[in-house]
């Protein structure tokens, strides 16, 4: 968008990862200390039009949406789009859709890697959208932009390798000519969440476009900022009019977008509760099925045995439970500790915890921002009362208040101790700093009640016994597995190098994101036979 001035940053400044902790981001904080003020200005405020058939669109019901890090900070004007809106964005996304598939898989893959161009010469701006936005720190934010440059590199890697998924099959007889090929589907519907709304958004939707698709995206409500720098990028880059369409809006817009006869798919990732009505009812509740792509949430469990680095195994679950204040499905929420080392663990857990700097994610030392609403300042509230009221020990569980936390959802990271151990907070996925801490004496035990929950996306465990270690990797209920890690004891998975797939409730299909498997999951097979007159 031509209103927006790039801002890169020096290129000689390193990459930030969500591992890669030990490095000197100094300079990174440096350039960050001369401009985040200014971006920051300069995004705040604005009118932020949905895109629909390729033009600006206000239809639908105007909203001011404000950052959870100052709730008087307003983020820009967002349209909840109409019933109108989204029938225009899934018309014009029917219309274009040929066209985009005819045009090749090359031609896409080119689009694409512009379109991860334009992100990269943009990612201090989006990054500090992201932060203002969704209340991240500034290294969370940093790494979501760069996990969103390799995404769209990666799929289009993929894409390449594959030669747009297109072979040649066996003959049954040399006249034939033989071959399989992977269609898109026609139109999807992509629906994103608040916490990674740049990454998660450009994953589903480039996956989505590359494959040929043609897509309607819904960011967050509460994310219609970076959405809209995203549709930038990808508008800059030639995506045609009408091949992507954004439109703001909450629950009824998502819900006009999966009831929209012209939808062939949808790509979610939030809740298990809207993933699942999704499954039932888009998926399944037609007149033939159709492709649900569907990521939601974990309960993810960390294993400390007795032979683990215990302070490797706080630090990592300290990120892993705290970061973007634990509102990641990836979150560790759940530790079960080895009775040998639980009071020598729980002493630097702790430690560690009471360390973290809550504040104003635009400051450099701050690592807990606020929450994303009132309405998960409350839960969190009732969390902490029902721990206690269960007979919890809890550390931390304070609100904060005085300055800039009367105008924002802040508090401490906090962990419940000594719960039973078959409270529902040790089971259902809060989207909180709240961690639950479990023992236990029988590692397979142990696996056996972390696997116990609805959900399976990501576990942890910090051991030096090899025994231990592939016991976990053979019998945890989890689609991404991490062992001994200290930059997140369950967090962090980067395009190529980790897949994220979700076992059981924590996702629809059996493959994941970030990997090979990813992209075929948004076409359908042919094969086509075609007998020649001559071999
Ligand atoms: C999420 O946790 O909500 O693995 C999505 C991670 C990141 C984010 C995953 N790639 O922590």
């Amino acid at each position: 968008m031509s209103d927006e001035r790039p801002v890169a940053g020096p290129a000689s400044l390193p990459r930030v990862t969500y591992s890669n902790i030990g490095e000197d981001f100094s300079g990174v904080h440096a350039h960050l200390d001369a401009v985040i003020a200014e971006v920051k200005d300069g995004l705040l405020g604005q009118d932020r039009p949905n895109l629909v058939a390729g033009r600006d669109s206000r239809d639908g019901s105007a909203y001011v949406a404000a950052s959870p890090i100052d709730r008087g900070l307003p983020l820009g004007t967002f349209f909840a789009a109409s019933p109108e809106a989204v029938d225009a964005a899934v018309r014009a996304a029917r219309k274009a859709q040929p066209a985009w598939a005819r045009m090749g898989w090359e031609a896409r893959v080119a689009i694409a890697r512009k379109a991860a161009d334009h992100v990269e010469a943009r990612k201090f701006e989006i990054a500090i959208a992201c932060l203002i936005e969704v209340g991240k720190s500034r290294m969370e934010a940093l790494g979501e932009v760069e996990e969103t440059i390799d995404l769209i590199r990666f799929y289009a890697t993929e894409m390449e390798a594959n030669r747009g998924w297109d072979r040649p099959l066996e003959r049954a007889n040399p006249r034939e000519e033989t071959r399989d090929r992977l269609r898109p589907f026609g139109v999807f519907g992509v629906i994103a969440p608040f916490n990674f709304p740049v990454a998660l958004s450009a994953g589903m939707a480039v996956s989505a476009l590359l494959a040929g698709n043609t897509v309607v995206f819904k960011p967050s409500p509460m994310a219609g900022l970076t959405g809209r720098l995203l549709a930038g990028c990808l508008i800059e880059a030639g995506v045609p009019e009408g091949v992507f369409s954004l439109l703001c809006g909450g629950a009824e817009t998502g819900a006009a977008i999966v009831a929209h006869p012209g939808i062939d798919g949808i790509a979610f990732t939030g809740s298990h509760q809207v993933g699942m009505a999704i499954l039932r009812g888009f998926g399944a509740g037609g007149v033939h099925a159709r492709p649900v792509l569907a990521e939601m949430g974990g309960k993810n469990p960390t294993y400390v045995t007795a032979s683990a680095d215990l302070e490797t195994a706080a630090a990592g679950m300290v990120r892993s439970a705290f970061g973007l204040q634990g509102q990641k499905c990836s979150a560790g929420s759940v530790v079960f500790v080895h009775e040998a080392v639980r009071a020598p663990f729980l002493e630097r857990l702790e430690a560690a915890a009471g360390a973290l700097v809550i504040g104003d994610p635009c400051e450099r030392h701050v690592f807990i921002g606020p929450l994303i609403s009132e309405a998960a300042r409350q839960r969190f509230e009732q969390s902490v009362a029902g721990a206690r009221a269960a007979g919890a020990r809890v550390a931390g569980g304070a609100l904060l208040s005085g300055g800039l936390f009367d105008r924002g959802a802040y508090c401490q990271p906090t962990i419940a101790i000594g719960l039973p151990d078959d409270h529902a907070l040790h089971r259902e996925e809060l989207f909180l700093p709240f961690l639950t801490v479990r023992s236990f004496t029988e590692l397979d035990d142990a696996i056996s009640r972390g696997n116990a929950v609805r959900y399976g996306l990501t576990a942890g465990i910090y051991t030096a016994d090899a025994a231990d270690l592939d016991l976990f990797l053979d019998t945890a209920e989890a689609g991404v597995l991490y062992a001994n890690r200290a930059s997140g004891a369950t967090t962090g998975a980067w395009p190529g190098t980790q897949t994220f797939c979700g076992w059981k409730g924590s996702g629809t299909g059996s493959k994941g994101g970030l990997g090979t498997w990813y992209l075929p999951q948004f076409m359908r097979e042919q094969s086509h036979t075609i007998m020649r007159e001559r071999p």
